[in-house]
């Protein structure tokens, strides 16, 4: 199937690390010309090099962190300086560490406020302009199943990730007029299997501060589909929802990939 991304101006913020960098190579596999946002410039390389022997029309990365607006303003600028337009923003990067809410602190709850919905807030106030003036693009967001049912340990990421899931179908209705998509993605838990896979401001860079193998067993066996997810599972759907030939009809849509994990009706 040609989801019609060849060619295509794409954004892919935090694409340097796990699931950014899996939709990095993903889009890079159908031959669109990639923009990474990323806080990390030398892992971002690393991924840009792969993208380009996936078979990317090219790939740019501009040092950007999504919680300053003025840095993601010369983010886009760079893209549509280089490619001539953005067809899709992706808004992947996102961050949590896990613990019970009562340990938890008013700067870490900041933190995860600012990296996981400010930077959502800048980078898509500043695509609007550029898609409102072509009549057209698309918007994913990686939100988390955290967001759809309470998860212990991720009280305020959870709710946060809410708010993105909430924030993408407003502006779906706002700007569905103007020829624009925007849904979420809801990763479970998904893990990468190898060490350059991540960068090191990764929340991966030290599995074992996410999730202990114990609880990575327990998290498995509540899964229907009784297994963890890879990046690529997430990078897939991401494809698909940025895909005007295969879902230029779905907008306002939080789609959970999580093995079963979330069922919402
Ligand atoms: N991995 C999971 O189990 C899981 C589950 C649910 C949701 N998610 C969501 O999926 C997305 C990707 O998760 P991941 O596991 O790949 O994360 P990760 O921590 O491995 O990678 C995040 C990337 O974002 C970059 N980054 C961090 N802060 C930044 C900033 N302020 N500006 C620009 N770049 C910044 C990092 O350098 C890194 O490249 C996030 O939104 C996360 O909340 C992940």
């Amino acid at each position: 199937m040609d989801l019609g991304l060849k060619g295509k101006s794409v954004i892919v913020t935090g694409g340097g690390s796990n699931i950014g960098r899996a939709i990095v190579l993903g889009f890079a596999g159908e031959g669109a010309n990639i923009t990474i946002g990323d806080i990390e410039v030398a892992q971002a390389q690393r991924v840009a090099e792969a993208a380009r022997k996936a078979g990317a029309g090219d790939v740019q990365v501009i040092e950007t962190d999504v919680t300053k607006l003025d840095q993601v303003q010369r983010m886009v600028k760079a893209a549509v300086k280089k490619y001539g337009t953005v067809d899709v923003l992706v808004n992947n990067v996102g961050w949590d560490q896990t613990m019970f809410f009562t340990k938890t602190t008013p700067e870490f709850w900041d933190r995860v406020i600012q990296i996981n919905y400010m930077g959502v807030l800048n980078c898509t106030k500043t695509i609007l302009d550029v898609f409102m003036e072509k009549g057209k693009g698309a918007i994913v967001s990686i939100s988390s199943d955290a967001s759809r049912q309470g998860e212990p340990r991720e009280a305020v990421y959870g709710g946060i990730k809410a708010a993105v899931n909430s924030f993408m179908k407003t502006i779906a209705k706002e700007n569905g007029r103007n020829g624009v998509r925007c849904n979420a993605v809801c990763p479970g838990v998904t893990i990468p299997e190898e060490n350059e896979e991540v960068g090191k401001n990764s929340m991966w860079v030290n599995k074992d501060t996410m999730f202990t193998p114990e609880q990575l067993e327990k998290v498995k066996k509540a899964l229907p589909l009784r297994k963890i997810g890879r990046p690529k599972d997430i990078a897939n759907a991401v494809l698909f929802l940025a895909s005007d030939n295969v879902a230029g009809h779905v907008t306002g849509q939080v789609l959970s990939v999580s093995g079963g994990y979330s069922m919402v009706g």
